[in-house]
C-alpha cells in the first residue's frame, strides 16, 4: 500500500528510483513521482497521476535526470485525496520533499494549525501535512534530526517516510512507525525502500528499521537511531530472494508465473518441516506441545490469507479436535474478542504487514494469548512481533492477487494441524503419515498436472466472457474454497460473484438464479458429493449453467455439469488445496481473455498497511 524508495550514491539516481518503483508498483499504482538532485544540487520533482510510465516519460524528458545521484520516489495507493497530479507524492516545500506510506490520522488538526502559521497547502493529502510540519520544525529548530523527532512526536497514525532536504544534496532521511521500511546497503551507495524487491537488482543486504526508528542515509554510511535518539545497530540482513524471483521470467503476467511456482513453493515450505514422514517443527523452535496447553485456536487474517486460515481451521478441527474460530482481522480487533491465556491466535499473512492483522496480533498479545504468525515476508512486522513465526517459503509474490501464497499457507496449516493432532493424540500416526505424504509427494505433482492440462479450465473461462454476475457454492471446507474462488474472480475479472453455502441457497438467494446464470459448484469433499448433487440439480432446474470443480470420482456431478474444473485427487487432506489452483486459473484465464490488467486490478494494492 504505497511503495517508497530512496537512493544515494554515484550512479544515475533517477533510473534507480524508477526501477525500484517498477518493482514496488504492486503496492499501489494510482500515481507515481520522484524527487532528485541535479548535478548542481537543484531539487527537481516530477510526478503524475496514473501508471509509472507517465512519470518515466517526464524523467526521460528531463536532462538533469541523467546526472542525478540522490533522490526519493513513490508509487501511490490513494487514501486521502483522489488520484491526481497534485495529490501525487513527493510532497514538500521550498525546504524539503517527502514520500510517505501510511496514514496520518491527525492530519486535519495539524493542517489547521499550520495554516494558522501561514503555510499554504496545495493538495488534499495527509502527507503534505507531514511535509509542512517537518518544514515548520526545521525552520524553527534549524536541525533536521531535531525536526524529525519533534514531528514524529506529534504525528498520529502510521508512516514510513523518505525525505530529502533542498540544502543537503546526497542525503536521504528516513523514519518509520507502523509501515515497513528497510535501508539497503550497497558499495558506495545506499537505499531506502518499502521492501527488498525494489533494490534486489543492486543489493541483497539491508537493515530492517524498527518501530519509530530514524535513519540518515548517505553514500558512505547509514546512521540509525531509536525513538529516544540513541544510535542503534540493527543486524545486517541478507535477502534469500534473487532478482529473477521478482521478475516475470517469460510469463505474460506475474499471476500465471506465480501459479506455476506453486509446486516448488510447496516443496520449499513443507520439506524442511518433515522428518521421517512426520511433521517436525522443532528446527525452528516451535514446540507443538502448545496444542496440549490450549483450549481454543483463533485464526485471524484478511482476504485470501483468511480463506487459507479457513482451510486450516477445518483441518485443526478434524485432526486435532480443537475448536478453531476464523475471524476477519478488521472485525476481530474491534469486537472485544474473548481471547485470553488459554488461546492460541494464529495470524496468517503473506506480507506480514497488513495493518488489521498486525493490530489483531497486538491485541491478542495484550490479552495474554499465545501468538503464532504464518508469514511469507521475512522480518516483516507480524513475523517479528508474534511469539513464534512459521515462514511460508513462497518467495516474492508480486501479482496483487494472491495465489502461491494461499497454496502454501493452506498446506502449512494442514501440516500444523497434523502436528497438533499427533500432539493431542487425536490423529492416528498412520493417517498422519498418509496426509504428510500426500502434502509432500502428491500435491506438488497434482498441481503441475492441473497446469499441464488446463484446456477444460480455459473453456470454462471462455464461457464466462459475457457474464456479469455468478455464484460459487460449496459445503464444509468447500464453502471456504468457494469464497476464495469468488474473491479471485471478482478481484481480477470485475465480475460480480457471490459465494454461498450450497445448502443455504434455497433460503432466499436461489431467487437470483435465472436461465444462464453460471454457478461454480465446488466439490472436493467426497462426503458432501450427494448433497452437492442435489444442490446442483436445484440450480440447474432454474436454468443455471454449472461449472463443477470436482475429482474424477464425482461421476454423477460431472454428468450434470456443463464444464468441469479438475481436482486431481479426492483425498480431502489435499483436494481443497489443489482445487484452489483450478479456481485461480479460471479467474486468470478470464481476466487475460478480457484483456484486463491481471497483476494490477483497479483500486487495489498488494500490502494493505492502512486500516
Ligand atoms: C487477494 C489478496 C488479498 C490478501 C489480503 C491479506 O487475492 O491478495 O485478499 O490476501 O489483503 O494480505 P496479507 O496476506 O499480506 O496479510
Amino acid at each position: 500500500m504505497c511503495g517508497i524508495i530512496g537512493y544515494t550514491g554515484k550512479k544515475e539516481a533517477a533510473k534507480r528510483l524508477l526501477e525500484g518503483l517498477a518493482a514496488l508498483e504492486y503496492r499501489g499504482y494510482d500515481s507515481a513521482g520522484v524527487s532528485f538532485f541535479s548535478e548542481e544540487g537543484k531539487l527537481i520533482t516530477l510526478k503524475a497521476r496514473g501508471r509509472l510510465a507517465n512519470v518515466s516519460a517526464k524523467v526521460d524528458a528531463c536532462p538533469e535526470a541523467k546526472t542525478s545521484s540522490c533522490g526519493i520516489g513513490h508509487t501511490r495507493w490513494a487514501t486521502h485525496g483522489a488520484p491526481s497530479d497534485v495529490n501525487s507524492h513527493p510532497h514538500g516545500t521550498d525546504a524539503l520533499q517527502l514520500v510517505h506510506n501510511g496514514i496520518i490520522e491527525n492530519y486535519a488538526e495539524l493542517r489547521e494549525r499550520l495554516t494558522g502559521e501561514g503555510y499554504v497547502f496545495l493538495s488534499e493529502t495527509d502527507t503534505e501535512v507531514a511535509a509542512v510540519l517537518l518544514t515548520s520544525y526545521y525552520k524553527k529548530l534549524g536541525d533536521k534530526e531535531a525536526a524529525f523527532y519533534a514531528a514524529m512526536q506529534e504525528l498520529v497514525g502510521s508512516y514510513a517516510f523518505a525525505c530529502v532536504f533542498a540544502d543537503e544534496p546526497g542525503t536521504v532521511y528516513a523514519a518509520r512507525m507502523g509501515s515497513p521500511l528497510i535501508v539497503g546497503v550497497g558499495k558506495g551507495e545506499n537505499y531506502v525502500a518499502s521492501d527488498i524487491t525494489a533494490i534486489l537488482r543492486y543489493t541483497k543486504h539491508y537493515y530492517q528499521l524498527g518501530e519509530r526508528d530514524f535513519a540518515v542515509v548517505r553514500p558512505d554510511g547509514v546512521t540509525v537511531k531509536n525513538s529516544r535518539g540513541e544510535e542503534v545497530h540493527p543486524p545486517l540482513e541478507t535477502a534469500t530472494w534473487d532478482v529473477e524471483a521478482a521478475e516475470k521470467g517469460g510469463y505474460p503476467h506475474f499471476m500465471i508465473k506465480e501459479i506455476n511456482e506453486e509446486a516448488k513453493t510447496l516443496r520449499d515450505t513443507l520439506s524442511p518441516r518433515i522428518k521421517n514422514g512426520l511433521p517436525d517443527f522443532s528446527g525452528e523452535g516451535f514446540d507443538v506441545s502448545v496444542f496440549r496447553q490450549i483450549d481454543k485456536v483463533h485464526i485471524v487474517a484478511c482476504g485470501t490469507a483468511m480463506f487459507a486460515g479457513c482451510a486450516g481451521k477445518c483441518k485443526l478441527e478434524e485432526y486435532a479436535k480443537l475448536p478453531a474460530d476464523t475471524e476477519i482481522a478488521s472485525e476481530f480487533r474491534y469486537a472485544e474478542p474473548l481471547v485470553g491465556e488459554g488461546d492460541l491466535v494464529i495470524l496468517v499473512s503473506q506480507s506480514g504487514e497488513t495493518a488489521d492483522t498486525l493490530a489483531a496480533l497486538r491485541l491478542a498479545k495484550a490479552r495474554g494469548a499465545k501468538t503464532l504468525g504464518v508469514v511469507n515476508v521475512i522480518g516483516s512486522s507480524i513475523a517479528r512481533e508474534a511469539d513464534h513465526v512459521l515462514y511460508t517459503w513462497a518467495g516474492p509474490e508480486i501479482s496483487v492477487c494472491s495465489t502461491k501464497a494461499y497454496t502454501v499457507q493452506a498446506a502449512l496449516m494442514t501440516l500444523l494441524a497434523v502436528s497438533a493432532g499427533l500432539a493431542r493424540g487425536t490423529l492416528a500416526e498412520k493417517r498422519a503419515r498418509e496426509v504428510v505424504s500426500l502434502l509432500e509427494h502428491d500435491l506438488p505433482g497434482e498441481i503441475d498436472g492441473i497446469l499441464a492440462n488446463d484446456g477444460g479450465i480455459r473453456a470454462a473461462a471462455h464461457s464466462l466472457m459475457d457474464t456479469k454476475s455468478m455464484f460459487f457454492i460449496g459445503r464444509g471446507a468447500d464453502r471456504f474454497l468457494a469464497m476464495e474462488g469468488s474473491l479471485k474472480l471478482k478481484e481480477i475479472t470485475y465480475t460480480h460473484s457471490e459465494a454461498y453455502a450450497a445448502g443455504e441457497l434455497k433460503h432466499g438467494t436461489i431467487s437470483l438464479i435465472e436461465p444462464g446464470t453460471p454457478v461454480v459448484a465446488c466439490c472436493t469433499v467426497p462426503a458432501m458429493f450427494e448433497k452437492m448433487l442435489s444442490n446442483i440439480r436445484e440450480v440447474k432446474a432454474r436454468g443455471a449453467r454449472v461449472i463443477a470443480l470436482c475429482p474424477a470420482s464425482a461421476e454423477d456431478i460431472r454428468g450434470e455439469a456443463d464444464f468441469v474444473l479438475p481436482v486431481p485427487t479426492d483425498d480431502t487432506a489435499v483436494s481443497t488445496i489443489a482445487g484452489a489452483t483450478s479456481l485461480q486459473l479460471l479467474a486468470y484465464f478470464l481476466a487475460a481473455e478480457r484483456g484486463l490488467d491481471v497483476d494490477k486490478p483497479r483500486n487495489l494494492a498488494k500490502s494493505v498497511t492502512v486500516e
